[in-house]
């Protein structure tokens, strides 16, 4: 562990550690010549404009943060199809970090052509969620520093076509079993999340490839497991007989930053990794878990996302199929599966530490993890989604009451040991008079100690089968919920749900009200299609009770008001499948990102920014299926003043991962999948792909599209959209 004298590293950070403005001006340069760029002289529509102009940055105007905003300072930009990012009049986005960018000084520049390789010392793909964490002058944590610091960062996952992440590889790559061993080692390589450092002179911001804190975790790097399910026999592989040690960490969704300063990330669609033999279910006997597999999405026969399972003989490849092929679960990978799906803790200023798998927040398709504000002496309360069709949103209540000196403790581990090990994780249910209840998943609840529907043994049990514990008790099936965020105005909750296609008339209730049909070009979309943002109110976080409404319903501009654009949204500000949603420290205004494809005919997808009011400045509503009436509640109408579009992004791309720094100056935004419906076959041909953002706006080499993020700056210096 680190040193007690330091609260954080014990990194040398020589080689991270300008301390004036020519040292930083220095890495910069280097920096942009790697691109071919000059500093202040590049000029392109959207992203890739480095400021030339002189703005100063609060950051370096002095100490204080400045007040919640009370309005929207700036004009809403329009929809686009472009390939490019747009931003408000008045502001400059820059891209700092992209896919395959090198992570140390010796790692050749990435020539973007599908040979580079060495991607455990490279940017991952598909950048998703992500947190600041500062850095002081000389080097060492930081809560209030604005102008240097670590992003730690999911990389979710790759571009595909049928098997191959097709981008990685020179001609495409191999989109039939077998995998060869190279392309499947790249990929392998490219998942998971890194850390990387980030500063600024006050102008501009560069990423700094020889930092000694820049770090990759992937698929392959040993995770230690925690909580309740530690030493289970669900656990239990090849690779550790004890069931306490995991590899890897894999489609890393949305993220958070604890109260006590490190990152954790959510593992979302792992399932689809893994094959399982045709004859499975019964190679396994009378195992419970058959039921359990075929819950989280793994029915016997799957095929995996990548066949990573069918490169050959070695225990990288072989790992991935999760079928019962030995004598036990210590001669195969039966249970691989169950080291997934779990919010995993990084201290990012520590390269040595382990990741931890916090299994006491359950298992499923993670979206990202929220934080209740702390208050001393009451338990640290935390909020989730399950992203997937007609699954659950969750919370989590430490058995640890909140101490105030955990927040700058030295070892920052120690206290995700004692914060988020411990606890009871609980799932909500909404009743249609607009109130709901936390529904506790412990072996305490006679409901799941006595469950007829699956047996759960033991706390293990609750924290690997934790979607059969929330069946069990009967909670409330969502519209995919995705990203939480708090309000740090008033403690309410605010929680994405992203559109659902199941949703059907039989099946809509209160806190999932809409059914209608959407049209894209020709395509009929049915469900919820265009999805919508529930708002929780609790007395206080660790409260099994709560109210709720819905603060926005999102839609397309045009659609019926009555059934459809119930929250009076604009073209300054309509929108489809919120995802990403952030409330600003520095500014209180909540930012919302959309992964959509509903609405792309019209629009790329987008970054908004809201005012939200408070639960219960709307009313109610009451929406009518044949016979049925479903009456909802939601937040008042939406205006320009209360909620307008900031950003939108090239084609092919989501919106998603974002942060800011303390002083809320500059905004770290992900662009990622750009030219995601890029056919295979036109590889070879770049006037041919979707998009070629950001190589089209001269970063890096090659035309293929790379995720990145950029940062986004006011010229004026001022705090972001304030
Ligand atoms: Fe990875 Fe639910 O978005
Ligand atoms: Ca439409
Ligand atoms: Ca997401």
């Amino acid at each position: 562990m680190t040193p007690a004298s330091v609260p954080g590293t014990d990194f040398n950070i020589e080689d991270s550690n300008p301390t004036d403005n020519a040292s930083i001006a220095q890495v910069l340069d280097a920096r942009l010549s790697r691109r071919g760029l000059l500093r202040g002289a590049m000029g392109a529509a959207g992203v890739g404009t480095l400021a030339a102009t002189g703005l100063s940055g609060c950051a370096t105007a002095g100490g204080s943060l400045p007040a919640a905003a009370s309005q929207l300072g700036f004009n809403p930009v329009a929809k686009s199809l472009a390939d490019a990012v747009v931003v408000p009049e008045g502001y400059t986005a820059q891209i700092v970090y992209a896919l395959g960018d090198p992570l140390t000084a010796s790692t050749p520049a990435f020539k973007n052509d599908g040979t580079d390789t060495d991607f455990g010392n490279r940017a991952g793909d598909h950048h998703d969620g992500m947190e600041w964490f500062g850095l002081d002058a000389q080097g060492k944590p930081s809560r209030n520093a604005n102008l240097r610091g670590l992003i730690a960062m999911n990389h979710e996952a790759t571009t595909d076509e049928k098997l191959a992440s097709f981008f990685l590889h020179a001609n495409g790559g191999t989109a039939t079993l077998p995998r060869p061993a190279e392309e499947v080692d790249k990929e392998l390589m490219i998942h998971g999340l890194s850390v990387v450092e980030l500063q600024s002179d006050g102008k501009q911001w560069a990423y700094k490839p020889g930092s000694a804190f820049n770090r990759r975790v992937t698929t392959m790097t040993e995770a230690v497991i925690h909580g309740p399910a530690r030493g289970s026999e669900h656990l239990v592989t090849k690779y550790d007989g004890t069931g306490s040690k995991a590899r890897g960490t894999l489609n890393n969704c949305g993220a958070g930053k604890t109260p006590w300063g490190t990152y954790v990330s959510g593992e979302e669609n792992w399932f689809g990794y893994f094959f399982r033999d045709a004859k499975d279910d019964d190679a396994r006997k009378k195992d419970k878990q058959v039921q359990a597999l075929k819950r989280y999405g793994r029915k016997a026969g799957e095929a995996s996302r990548h066949g990573w399972e069918s490169a050959g003989s070695d225990d990288r490849f072989v790992r991935w199929n999760n079928s019962a092929i030995g004598t036990s679960a210590k001669d195969d990978y039966r249970n691989e599966m169950n080291t997934f799906g779990y919010v995993v803790e990084l201290d990012p200023y520590d390269g040595k530490a382990l990741l931890r798998k916090r299994t006491a927040l359950g298992r499923m398709g993670h979206e990202n993890i929220t934080f209740a504000r702390v208050v001393v002496g009451q338990p640290v309360v935390a909020y989730m989604g399950d992203d997937a069709r007609g699954e659950y949103i969750y919370k989590f209540v430490s058995e640890a009451k909140w101490d105030a000196a955990d927040a700058s403790g030295a070892n920052r581990l120690a206290a995700g040991d004692k914060y988020l090990d411990k606890g009871t994780l609980y799932v909500a249910r909404f009743k249609d008079d607009g109130s709901g209840q936390w529904l506790e998943l412990s072996m305490d609840n006679p409901v799941i100690a006595g469950s007829s529907y699956f047996e759960f043994k033991s706390a293990a049990d609750v924290a690997i089968f934790t979607r059969l514990a929330a069946d069990a008790v009967g909670a409330t099936k969502m519209d995919r919920p995705e990203w939480a965020g708090v309000n740090p105005k008033n403690g309410e909750v605010y929680i994405t749900l992203t559109n659902n296609s199941n949703r059907t008339a039989a099946t809509a209730d209160s806190a999932n009200p809409r059914v209608y049909t959407d049209m894209k070009g020709s395509k009929e979309q049915k469900g919820n299609v265009n999805g919508h943002i529930v708002r929780l109110a609790e007395k206080q976080p660790h409260d099994d009770r709560f109210r709720w409404d819905i603060y926005l319903f999102a839609s397309e501009a045009g659609a019926d008001r009555g059934s459809v654009n119930l929250s009076g949204l604009t073209d300054e500000n309509d929108l489809s499948s919120p995802d990403g949603l952030v409330f600003s420290k520095a500014s209180g205004i909540c930012w919302i990102e959309t992964d959509d494809g509903a609405y792309t005919d019209k629009t790329n997808c987008m970054l908004l920014a809201a005012l939200p009011g408070r639960l219960g400045d709307g009313g109610e509503k009451t929406l009518t299926y044949g016979d049925k009436q479903v009456r909802t509640h939601m937040g008042k109408e939406q205006t320009t003043a209360t909620f307008k579009r900031f950003l939108v992004g090239p084609k092919g791309a989501e919106i998603t991962g974002i942060t800011e720094t303390p002083d809320g100056c500059a905004l770290f935004v992900n662009i990622q999948h750009p030219g995601e419906n890029t056919k295979m076959a036109d590889i070879a041909d770049p006037a041919k792909y979707e998009s070629r953002w950001p190589t089209n706006v001269g970063y890096g080499a090659g035309q293929r599209p790379r995720s990145a993020t950029i940062v986004i700056t006011r010229q004026d210096g001022g705090v972001v959209g304030a």
